[in-house]
């Protein structure tokens, strides 16, 4: 049985930057190894490989190649862990890269961009957001709770997603509390507000910010109910796949959960 919790399911991870000497994650294939291992080991049977593009470095051009090459290493040890090219995109070309541009960066050859959106504001975000859309494509935002403003007013993202059909993926050790007690308060507070829609690794090593994603799973159970982390945990990333709409939940709070699970046991249910 899988860490993810049925024999049949297994994680699909939606950020991680498994592609050695690209960007700041693995820094060689030793350590893709190393980290496609921790990743079967939890439960993780697709990574949908994200990294860094940065303008004048890496434009991700070559990734398919890269990603081969990986494939090659993993099969000859024997690690199952299926790699799906993507990319995370700054914003500079989510506000105004040409739209051919923006196709080849998709997650999967899909729908989805994975916007970077550290250190930025409300206007650029939304700006790019918009640019995103008008190309034809729907813009997932990166690690939003890592973002000041959304740490500061939550009001401001949930008018983002209200007006420019944006989606939000938070980080596992966000929810964990590696980047600290704030952002994960504000993770808390997006789960309740039902404006999570994705859970992904960011994963950049084999050590501090490997991929990993039971341990968020059980944390979701706990804050959201089974229903709600199983879209955000399974549900959800199929659905980037497959170029699926995703599933948006109500968001449920830890006090409507437990009465539930309450009153779920006094059914005998
Ligand atoms: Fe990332």
């Amino acid at each position: 049985m899988s860490a993810g919790g049925g024999p049949s399911l297994q994680f699909i991870d939606t950020h991680c930057h498994i592609v050695p000497g690209v960007d700041d994650g693995a820094s060689s294939p030793d350590v893709s190894l190393r980290m496609a291992r921790i990743a079967v080991a939890d439960g993780i049977g697709r990574i949908i490989a994200t990294s860094h593009i940065v303008e004048g470095y890496y434009d991700g051009s070559d990734l398919e190649k890269r990603l081969e090459a990986l494939r090659r290493l993993f099969a000859e040890d024997d690690v199952g862990l299926e790699l799906i090219a993507g990319a995370e995109v700054p914003m500079s070309i989510c506000m105004a890269g040409e739209k051919q541009v923006l196709a080849d960066l998709t997650l999967a050859d899909g729908k989805y961009l994975l916007m970077e959106t550290a250190d930025t504001t409300y206007d650029q975000v939304a700006r790019a957001a918009y640019h995103v859309r008008l190309c034809g494509f729907l813009p997932i935002l990166a690690h939003p709770e890592r973002t000041l403003f959304v740490q500061k007013d939550l009001g401001k993202l949930k008018e983002l997603l209200a007006n420019s059909d944006v989606f939000c993926q938070i980080t596992a050790s966000s929810l964990e509390g590696l980047f600290g007690k704030g952002i994960q308060k504000t993770s808390y507070s997006m789960l309740k507000a039902g404006v999570v829609h994705l859970v992904a690794s960011d994963a950049h090593s084999a050590g501090r910010r490997k991929p990993v994603l039971s341990e968020s799973k059980n944390l979701l159970v706990k804050a959201v109910g089974e229903e709600n982390a199983a879209v955000i945990m399974y549900e959800n990333p199929a659905r980037i796949l497959a170029g699926d709409d995703l599933l948006q939940k109500p968001a449920i709070s830890r006090q409507e959960v437990s009465k539930r699970s309450f009153l779920a046991r006094f059914m005998g249910k």
